[in-house]
């Protein structure tokens, strides 16, 4: 039988996203060599790159590549000079909000990981996150307040007001409980929901059904915390928590807090997942947690790892190489252990050394072939 070829939409986008992703795309063919993986990149404009070109944030040619692909790999998108467009035109609204619900990517998965040789990155006291942790946010990605209708701006006579709508169905919310509850079983069975159930209907669903699919896990320890108080416990104690599962708005806002604890957003990245295709394998949308960052866009000293990390991702949840996807891990940390590091994590500790975005590329490249040697 000949080796399938991995379809791959790839969309750079906007600020640094380019830089990035060019470090991510080596680093992918370095793997290619080694576990002769073939891949088909088909690289596309998103964004405000996009708007730019083609005048539309997620023009038709963009979505064919993504339809015909088994996986994106995506950058980031937005930027101040798009900011001042109509809301839907944004480049967030107008392209990676569609992208998600387009192609129903429910389950966001974002490892907040804080290396034992980078606790000193972190912005927390020391001897809170001494060793580092590893948390896994589940986050709910295409229901509630994002996308719940009606969705606007109105006038009556006391004059304009919003209108956003929380929604949340019992079958979406037990679809993203069933995915926490699967993560957790493969780590330390350890899950905690995050809710607002004392003032929201919403939170008292969500705390009732996620109750009752833990029926289904007895093996899984489930506690419940309300959003306000987990947004205080996880910087209190980070390494008390292991797999976190949240609704849309809840999981945006903490996933945020996880990867400042954990030092730096250019480390971290996230998978967005649509339904199992029934191997084990799934359709997915993969890129940094952080954002365009235009203020150093283009500068050449933005951190590749988080875009390195969510290539690593696609080859585990989406294209089913996890060999692959260790060594890329492996390669990252190994770098790290070298003190390698980019502006964002560098604090002149002794035997560090300060690189731009390509010689990160270059020494995680290394390290991968260093490990096919062995
Ligand atoms: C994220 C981002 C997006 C979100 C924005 C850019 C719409 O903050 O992926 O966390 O709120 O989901
Ligand atoms: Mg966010």
């Amino acid at each position: 039988m000949s080796k399938p070829v991995h379809r791959i939409a790839v969309l750079p986008g906007d600020g640094i996203g380019p830089e990035v992703m060019n470090e991510a795309l080596r680093v992918l063919k370095s793997v290619s060599c080694k576990f002769e993986i073939d891949f088909d990149f088909n690289e596309q404009l998103v964004g405000g790159a996009a708007i730019d070109e083609l005048g539309s944030p997620l023009p038709e040619v963009t979505l064919n590549a993504c339809r015909e692909s088994d996986a994106i790999l995506f950058g980031s998108v937005g930027g101040p000079k798009w900011e001042s467009l109509p809301p839907d035109q944004q480049p967030e609204r107008g392209a990676l909000l569609p992208l998600r619900k387009h192609f129903s990517l429910f389950a966001n998965l974002r490892p907040s990981v804080c290396f034992p040789s980078l606790v000193h990155a972190s912005p927390v006291r020391a001897d809170i996150v001494k060793g580092g942790f590893n948390v896994l946010c589940v986050r709910e990605l295409t229901g509630g307040i994002y996308f719940g209708e009606p969705k606007e701006i109105r006038n009556d006579e006391k004059g304009r007001h919003a209108v956003d709508t929380m929604r949340y169905h019992e079958s979406e919310i037990e679809r993203i409980a069933h995915v926490a509850f699967r993560s957790a079983m493969e780590r330390s069975k350890k899950l905690t929901s995050i809710d607002k159930a004392n003032v929201l209907r919403n939170g008292i669903l969500w705390r009732e059904t996620v109750e009752a699919v833990s029926g289904d896990y007895p093996e899984v320890s489930l506690d419940h915390l309300y959003v306000d108080n987990a947004a205080m416990q996880l910087i209190r104690r980070p390494r008390d928590f292991d797999v976190i599962l949240a609704p849309n708005l809840f999981g945006d806002i903490l996933s945020d807090e996880m990867a400042m604890i954990a030092g730096s957003l250019g480390m971290l990245a996230s998978s967005s997942l649509g339904i199992d295709k029934g191997d084990g394998l799934y359709f997915g949308m993969y890129e940094p947690s952080g954002g365009s960052a235009p203020d150093i866009a283009g500068e050449g000293i933005a951190n590749p790892c988080a875009q390195i990390l969510s290539a690593s991702l696609m080859l585990r949840y989406s294209l089913g190489h996890s060999e692959a996807a260790d060594a890329i891990d492996n390669a990252v940390r190994a770098a790290i252990d070298e003190g390698i590091r980019t502006a964002d994590i560098y604090t002149s500790e002794q035997g560090t050394q300060r690189v731009g975005t390509k010689e990160m590329g270059d020494a995680i490249v290394e390290e991968i072939r260093k490990e096919s040697s062995n």
